[in-house]
């Protein structure tokens, strides 16, 4: 091909603008590996209002124009506000009404609505800046209603040659409301409610966004292959098992990489001794030291520190962790966690901190800094999750020489092999069913290592270090895609 492949991509988060977990990293790595393989990228993106100042100052205006809304007999400002990094063009939607909360989510009431303008208001911008992509790329149930619209509101349009795919990052949560709701703030037709689209619930009586972007989608992925096969199972199908298995022949899974110059131990300005894997376990002693002064932990760097950096959700395995802490807390033993969410996680973890005061730091509070700072300190990292798409902190980890222990579901049981005593091969510690005294042993396992068999300890540092953990790969599965499309 002559002319560069173009690429839409649409998502409702990205660092380093505005990100809540996963899909903002995953919205900011794989464009920029595309883009190295000759690609043209355009992310759409919200312009929230808590995007912060020095990114908002340095956005290019477009333009802007009207443009109508579903029922509401209304017509809704766009602007196109553009910035350019790395060789990515970031084009944000401006829309002070929808956009304007101090976070990107707040509740279904206001997602929705946000969330329908986002989706048609990116196609019409493609349109009008007259940038019409070979495939759109659509992340999670808030760009939903794009494969929808594309065949129906705007099939008629420049944009409807595209091709689209959608990716679940995260099936959990997909954008259920009554049909009225949706069809007021859409405007799509009454055919694309019906049970083979949008239509969900017992009686068809709900129209479900993510749904239908599946059904509409010329291809759906999601981050990993063993998530790929587990949402078509009851267990973790969030009831969507039986319509992805109906979609089967166009799903596949691809596992997430991680930017491995953000993310580089050797190089990151967050940390404050610098490491490769010659030199990984003088230096993550140090950064260690370090860490337990800034947290107020006891300064002594033969404890065994373990980190867990997450929000703080039913989905990341928290009630085991929770129900074995004190089973955890030895003298040799320090913990580390960061991350917010549920009260009673966030309750649980500071009720802990008081309870061992210089062994357990709860940071409840969402800080880069620090993130990067624990992976560089921690020796293990915790990641017991009940469902995990991908998961990336078990690769931020590995990446820092931190040995990985995970509950072998999704993304976790493809990125991490369990360690084998007989060969002395594998990258972390893991378990299978959900359960307290798994994790307990999982966890027991990696201390005794630690403890007693440090040689063997620091090769794991080592292999997981040098391990690939980068986006190359899978980049190149999804450019593979791309071509596929167009082709065909
Ligand atoms: P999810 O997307 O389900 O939240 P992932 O493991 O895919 O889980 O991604 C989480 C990302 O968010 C990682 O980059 C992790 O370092 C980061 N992260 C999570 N919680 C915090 C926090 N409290 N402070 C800083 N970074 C965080
Ligand atoms: C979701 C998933 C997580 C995944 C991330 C990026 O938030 O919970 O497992 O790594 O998306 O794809």
């Amino acid at each position: 091909m002559s002319e560069r492949k173009k690429i839409a991509f649409i998502g409702s988060e990205c660092h380093p603008f505005v990100k809540t977990g996963g899909l903002g990293d995953v919205m900011y790595a794989l464009p920029r590996s595309l883009v190295n393989m000759d690609c043209d990228v355009r992310v759409i993106l919200p312009r929230y209002a808590c995007i912060p100042q020095k990114y908002q100052q340095q956005m290019v205006w477009s333009g802007s124009f009207p443009m109508d809304l579903g029922e509401t007999r209304r017509n809704f400002h766009v602007g196109v506000l553009e910035y350019e990094q790395d060789g990515v063009i970031y084009d944000f939607i401006d829309n002070a009404e929808m956009f304007s909360g101090s976070k990107p989510y707040t509740d279904l009431v206001a997602d929705i609505p946000k969330f329908c303008y986002f989706s048609k208001a990116a196609l019409a911008v493609l349109n009008y800046l007259d940038w019409i992509p070979d495939v759109i790329h659509c992340h999670d149930w808030q760009a939903g209603p794009v494969p929808v619209m594309l065949r129906t509101l705007f099939h008629n349009t420049p944009i409807s040659r595209a091709k689209t795919v959608l990716t679940i990052h995260n099936l959990r949560f997909q954008g259920i409301y009554n049909i009225d709701t949706i069809r007021y703030w859409t405007g799509l037709p009454w055919w694309t409610y019906r049970y083979d689209g949008m239509g969900y619930g017992q009686r068809g009586e709900d129209a479900n966004m993510f749904k239908g972007g599946l059904s509409y989608a010329d291809r759906i992925t999601t981050v990993s292959q063993t998530y790929a096969k587990e949402i078509q199972t009851w267990e973790y199908g969030e009831t969507l098992d039986g319509h992805l298995r109906y979609h089967r022949g166009k799903l596949r899974g691809i596992v997430n990489g991680i930017d491995v110059d953000m993310w580089n131990p050797a190089t990151d300005p967050a940390v404050p001794h610098h490491y490769d894997a010659g030199n990984a376990v003088e230096a993550k002693r140090q950064n260690k030291l370090d860490l337990q002064g800034e947290l107020g932990l006891r300064q002594d760097e033969g404890q065994f520190v373990i980190g867990l950096i997450s929000r703080l959700t039913d989905q990341k395995g928290l009630d085991l962790f929770n129900a074995i802490i004190p089973q955890l807390m030895d003298e040799g033993t320090q913990i580390v966690v960061l991350g917010t969410g549920e009260h009673q996680y966030e309750e649980s973890f500071r009720a802990y901190a008081r309870q061992y005061p210089g062994r357990f730091a709860a940071c409840i509070l969402y800080d880069e800094q620090l993130a990067h700072r624990i992976y560089a300190a921690a020796d293990a990292l915790l990641v017991p999750s009940r469902f995990e798409p991908c998961g990336l902190t078990q690769l931020n980890a590995m990446r820092y020489g931190t040995v990985p222990i995970v509950r072998e579901t999704g993304g976790l049981k493809d990125t991490v092999a369990p360690y084998n005593p007989e060969t002395n091969e594998g990258n972390g510690f893991t378990f299978v069913q959900y359960d307290a005294g798994l994790l307990l042993d999982a966890i027991n396992r990696a201390k005794q290592m630690y403890f007693e068999e440090r040689g063997r300890w620091d090769e794991m540092v080592a292999r997981d270090m040098n391990k690939d953990v980068s986006w190359e790969n899978s980049a190149k599965q999804y450019n593979e895609m791309y071509d596929e499309l167009i082709g065909g």
